[in-house]
């Protein structure tokens, strides 16, 4: 499934009558965008937002609880994102949303989310995947909705997926390849470091090695962990922590200086850090590279150490006991 994820980006596409919409509702005055969605149906709207942090002349919120903030009224357009359509603080977002006469989206491929055809417009994604794994088709639905509702010109993830495919080739072929990552990580508690549109990407890591290897992993933001988490990364730690630092190209000055003096501080205190960096032509690109790289690291890593990427026991027991 993770192998796929280059041809995933390219899987659905929205058609001409939801361009139209947005475009219209883009005319009318947006006040905002929400993305509603939990775990790996979340992950898409928290890329968008990063993506379109500097640039959205509107907010971009992502919302992963049961409530909407009281300033989503009327003219926020909702985009409910749910693999399985059935998770239960998204369908309630939803209903808020609803209430509160909202334009809603939905993206999924079945379940609760699906029956609501009569008010909303579904993008139907295909059934078979882990949600985690269906990350690139959510993510260029996502962000081609977002492009079209703000009257931009709507990212071509052809060219993108092409490039990840040569990607994916030539680290099978390198003396970097996700399995030997992956053997790096053994033993260790990785903590994911990135910065501006890096963050989610730390993010989605924690959670890949989280729900894919089943060990613990963690994520943190710098500037903001320089104020607090730089504190903890001291000679006497006794929690086997490994900093991976993910290195964007585009770093400002500041942010670069910031990363560089930070791991240096953590390898004077026995630490050894990690720099990862990936080459790209932009952002985006270099966002996905770096997802698609740790995500199949998350697989080697449930494979060394013998469990099962695929399945969520524990996320499946607690939305049983919560029916
Ligand atoms: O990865 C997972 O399986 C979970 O994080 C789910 O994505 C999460 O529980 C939400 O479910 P769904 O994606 O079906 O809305």
């Amino acid at each position: 499934m993770v192998r796929d994820f280059p041809n995933l980006l390219t899987r659905v596409k929205i058609d001409q009558d939801t361009q139209d919409i947005c475009v219209r509702l883009g005319d009318e005055g947006l006040g905002g965008v929400a993305i509603l969605g939990m775990g790996g149906s979340s992950i898409a709207g928290l890329y968008v937002q990063a993506l379109l942090q500097e640039a959205a002349t509107f907010p971009v919120r992502v919302n992963q609880v049961y409530t909407l903030p009281a300033y989503v009224d009327s003219r926020w357009a909702t985009i409910a994102v749910s693999y399985s359509g059935n998770t239960e603080e998204t369908l309630a977002a939803y209903n808020h949303a609803a209430q509160r006469n909202c334009p809603i989206f939905a993206i999924t491929s079945g379940g609760l989310l699906l029956s609501k055809n009569i008010s909303t417009m579904i993008i139907k994604i295909p059934g078979g995947f882990q949600p985690r794994a269906a990350f690139p088709i959510f993510f260029s639905v996502a962000l081609n909705l977002v492009e079209c509702l703000a009257g931009v010109n709507l990212t071509d993830f052809d060219t993108i997926s092409k490039s990840l495919l040569a990607k994916l080739a030539k680290w099978d072929d390198s003396a970097l390849t996700p399995r030997a990552m992956a053997q790096d990580f053994t033993g260790y508690v990785p903590v994911f470091i990135g910065s501006s549109h890096l963050t989610p990407v730390a993010y989605r890591a924690k959670c890949q090695i989280n729900e894919n290897a089943k060990t613990m992993a963690f994520y943190s933001e710098i500037p903001e962990a320089n104020h607090n988490e730089i504190e903890s990364f001291i000679a006497d730690n006794e929690f086997n922590i490994l900093p991976v630092f993910l290195r964007s190209s585009y770093e400002d000055e500041r942010l670069k200086r910031r990363m560089d003096i930070t791991t240096s501080l953590y390898e004077e205190e026995g630490f050894s850090p990690i720099r990862l960096s990936i080459g790209s032509k932009d952002e985006l690109e270099e966002m996905l590279a770096l997802t698609l790289y740790l995500d199949l690291v998350s697989v080697e890593l449930a494979e060394l150490r013998g469990v099962n990427p695929v399945s969520v026991n524990q996320i499946s027991r607690l939305k049983k006991e919560l029916e």
